[in-house]
Parts: C-alpha cells; sequence; structure tokens
C-alpha cells in the first residue's frame, strides 16, 4: 500500500468550514425518516433512506459541486472547478454513510457526510487548487439494518464483496435489484463501482464517537488508531409450529424456545467465555408470530466484534458447537448463514500524525483511541491508507434517538476534516486562478454540476 504524504503546512489564508450551513443540513436531513418513536429510521434503500440521498443530491446541486451515484448506488460528489494539474487522477476520499439502524440518532453516518460535503463546497468556494482530486462519498448501506450486507457500498468500491446469491432479498424478502435500482444503482453493472488498484490514495472519516470516552475525558477530538472488526451471522431455527394448547409438551419443536437458548449461547460467548469483545443479537424474528401459536421458524441476527480477527474466528467456531449442542436438546433444525465478515483494521499513521496537527492548529484537546464501532473505514483500509476523527457523544450514547453532539463539537469536527483534508490532498499555492476543468470521470458513469 502506498504511503502518505501529508503536507505540514496550510495554505497561507485557511479555508473556514461555514458552521451554520452544517448544522442546517443537519436539522434538515434530521426530518428525513422519523419514526413513531421519536427516532430516524432510514434503513439502506428503503424509501426514507431514498429521500435522504434526494436530499444529498439536491444540496450538491445547489452547491455547484458534481455529483454521481455509481452501481452500488454509492454518491460521490467533487468539486466541479477544481484542476486538473498538476495532479495525477489519484483521489482523497472522505465521507461515511447516511443510511441508519432502525430508530436511530441524527448524526450517525450522516455527519461525516454532511461535513464531506462541507468540504468539498469550501474548497470549491475558495477555489483551492489540491494535489490530489478529493471526493466526498456517501456510501450505501453501511448499517445492513435492511440488506444483510454491511459496508456494502464500500465494499463494492473497494472490490471486497463476497459473492452474492443470484437474486439478492432484504430481510422483508424485497429484492436489491429493485431497490437499488431506485437510488441509482444496477445490480448487474457492480463491477463498474470498483475503484482501479492504486487510485485512491488516502480515506479519511469523520464521525460521532457512539460512546463516552471523549466527554468523559473532556476531550474533543478522538484520534482513531483501530477500528474493531465485525462478523455477522443469520441463524434461520425449524421447529414445527403447532397449536399452544393442544400439542403436548411432550415433542415438541418450539422454534422460539430453542431460540431463547441460541440468544443466550451468543450473549455467552463474550459475557461468560470471553472469545470476543462483544457478541449480541439484536433482531428476532418468529413465524408465525401468535400468542397461540408455537412457532415454527425463528431467524436471528448475531453480531461478533473483536479487534483480533483470530479470537473473532474463534468465538464463531464456538458458537457453530454450541448450536449443535442446541439443536441436538430440542430437535430443531438450526441454519447458519455468515452474511459478513468485515476485519478489524489499523488507521495510518501520516494520517493520525495530520489530523493531529489540524487539532493543535485548532487549539482542540484529542486523544488516540480505538472504535467499538464498525466503519466504512476498515473497509477502505483494505486499498488505502485511512485515517478517522471522532468527536464527543453526550452521555456516549448511539444507535438510540438520544444520540447527540454539542454543535461546537460538531463545527470542531468539521474543521479538524477540512484542514486534514487540505494537508493531505496538499493544497497547491498559486497567483492566479486555476481553470475550471472537472476531473476525469472513475467508475463508469457521468458527474452532474
Ligand atoms: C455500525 O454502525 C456498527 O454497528 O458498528
Ligand atoms: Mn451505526
Ligand atoms: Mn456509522
Amino acid at each position: 500500500m502506498t504511503r502518505v504524504a501529508a503536507s505540514a503546512a496550510l495554505p497561507r489564508i485557511a479555508p473556514e468550514i461555514d458552521a451554520s450551513r452544517l448544522l442546517r443540513r443537519l436539522d434538515e436531513i434530521a426530518e428525513i425518516g422519523r419514526d413513531a418513536n421519536g427516532g430516524i429510521t432510514r434503513p439502506g434503500f428503503s424509501v426514507a433512506d431514498i429521500a435522504a440521498r434526494a436530499y444529498l443530491l439536491e444540496e450538491a446541486r445547489t452547491a455547484h459541486v458534481s455529483s454521481r451515484v455509481d452501481a452500488a448506488g454509492n454518491i460521490l460528489i467533487q468539486s466541479a472547478r477544481e484542476s486538473a494539474e498538476p495532479s495525477s487522477d489519484r483521489t482523497l476520499i472522505i465521507g461515511s454513510h447516511l443510511d441508519t439502524v432502525v430508530n436511530a440518532g441524527r448524526l450517525d453516518g450522516t455527519y461525516g457526510v454532511l461535513a464531506a460535503l462541507e468540504v468539498i463546497q469550501t474548497l470549491a468556494e475558495a477555489d483551492l487548487e489540491t494535489e490530489l482530486a478529493v471526493v466526498a462519498a456517501a456510501f450505501a448501506n453501511e448499517e445492513g439494518a435492511l440488506f444483510p450486507q454491511p459496508f456494502w457500498g464500500s465494499k463494492a468500491l473497494a472490490g471486497c464483496l463476497p459473492e452474492l446469491p443470484a437474486d439478492p432479498r432484504d430481510h422483508d424478502g424485497a429484492a436489491l435489484r429493485d431497490a437499488l435500482a431506485l437510488a441509482g444503482g444496477d445490480l448487474a453493472a457492480l463491477p463498474s463501482a470498483v475503484w482501479p488498484a492504486g487510485s485512491v490514495a488516502a480515506y479519511l472519516e469523520l464521525h460521532v464517537e457512539q460512546g463516552p470516552v471523549l466527554e468523559r475525558g473532556g476531550k474533543q477530538i478522538g484520534i482513531v488508531d483501530g477500528i474493531t472488526g465485525r462478523t455477522v451471522l443469520t441463524f434461520q431455527v425449524t421447529g414445527a409450529s403447532g397449536h399452544a394448547g393442544t400439542t403436548p409438551m411432550a415433542g415438541r419443536r418450539d422454534a422460539l424456545a430453542a431460540a431463547a437458548r441460541v440468544i443466550l449461547a451468543v450473549e455467552g460467548i463474550a459475557s461468560e467465555q470471553q472469545l470476543c469483545r462483544t457478541s449480541t443479537v439484536g433482531w428476532a424474528a418468529a413465524q408465525p408470530n401468535s400468542p397461540n401459536t408455537i412457532a415454527g421458524t425463528v431467524r436471528l441476527i448475531a453480531d461478533l466484534r473483536d479487534t483480533a480477527p483470530e479470537r473473532l474466528a474463534a468465538a464463531e467456531a464456538q458458537l457453530h458447537r454450541q448450536l449443535g449442542e442446541v439443536a441436538r436438546a430440542t430437535g430443531v433444525e438450526i441454519r447458519v448463514v455468515a452474511e459478513s465478515r468485515s476485519a478489524p483494521a489499523d488507521t495510518d499513521l501520516a494520517l493520525r500524525a495530520a489530523i493531529a496537527d489540524s487539532t493543535r492548529q485548532l487549539g482542540l484537546a484529542c486523544q488516540l483511541m480505538p472504535s467499538g464501532a464498525g466503519h466504512d473505514a476498515q473497509i477502505l483500509a483494505t486499498i488505502a491508507p485511512v485515517g478517522m476523527i471522532f468527536v464527543p457523544s453526550i452521555g456516549g450514547v448511539s444507535h438510540v434517538p438520544e444520540e447527540d453532539t454539542a454543535p461546537g463539537d460538531l463545527i470542531s469536527g468539521a474543521q479538524v476534516l477540512l484542514r486534514t483534508a487540505v494537508r493531505v490532498a496538499r493544497a497547491v499555492e498559486r497567483e492566479t486562478a486555476p481553470a475550471s476543468t472537472a476531473r476525469p470521470v472513475k467508475g463508469g458513469s457521468t458527474w452532474k454540476s
């Protein structure tokens, strides 16, 4: 992998983000996908997600920057005024995701995308030329809340999507092909979303911490050193449905009772056996889900996390053994599908230093820290050096409607992102205005401005 050569110096007049524009956009997009429980529900490729994507594209249009949607549904935004010289076609990507979990907060992912748009717009307005092209990305379906492939868009761009079923479906049975087409993607053209080897010079992601460390430590900025690995497994527990009152207890094959044992087995993998850092079943669906009928089938989704890949593999293997025991003891069948295995990733030393320099120049307090949440950055780390910037989460909570960050911290994080992007993309000092030539298109679709 190539090394990052970040410039220590900023241009003579360092650009500043437009704080009120960023906060306005965060407020506006938070109204898209509002649910009845006071949160935001915008699973990837849902109607709400498509509305949020349309919002971003419209903001890019009114900002007079170029945008396109690739075959995987990633939205890519770039200044239309960047000079084609003197850079090669190597690119700094900055971004995150717009999709959410069910009943989410307003910042997870969305903050990083809107801050990335703000950086692109600020660079364009300042007419600031950089040696590297700078592209803002809204990666599609990072959470995998509906379509069971987390990091969908970043994996597509990095060329590491696993082989897909012929007709991939979401948890509700809807076809990915149709949902992706509505988002402007094209399942049949997925290979065109892969960026050529070496074309991504670096990736930077700004994100809310989603935990309590920065708040407790009184720091405004976290510099991520490593990102957790994550394995997502789907279990299909199949028993026999029947009447709750007339079917004798002896000989039942109750899928929901067996699923309860599976859930406890998953929990115990981390909490008792400590084979990985966390293990969670956060999603369950019983059939027919009727109070006076024995459940015939139950589907569960488990999420295992650790920063060591060998520990994740050991945890998965142990879980398989325990599920075999549950199946034997209860008479049900348990089918396991590994939906996604995402490796842990370290961030790049030079990018950490560039973030630290920006933080220091802005007079902000920072600390080095790991990320217990997964991020598109860990996927980009398979093809390029990556850096991640965290801002504090109030009360340390995330994936809940209460998720929030103080406006001042949101603004500081975006300033750090801008300065770091300028360092990494290497601002070019010049006397005259650049030619307004758009850079060549990557990945096979057309930039619109
Ligand atoms: C991504 O949001 C995760 O679950 O870590
Ligand atoms: Mn999340
Ligand atoms: Mn996120």
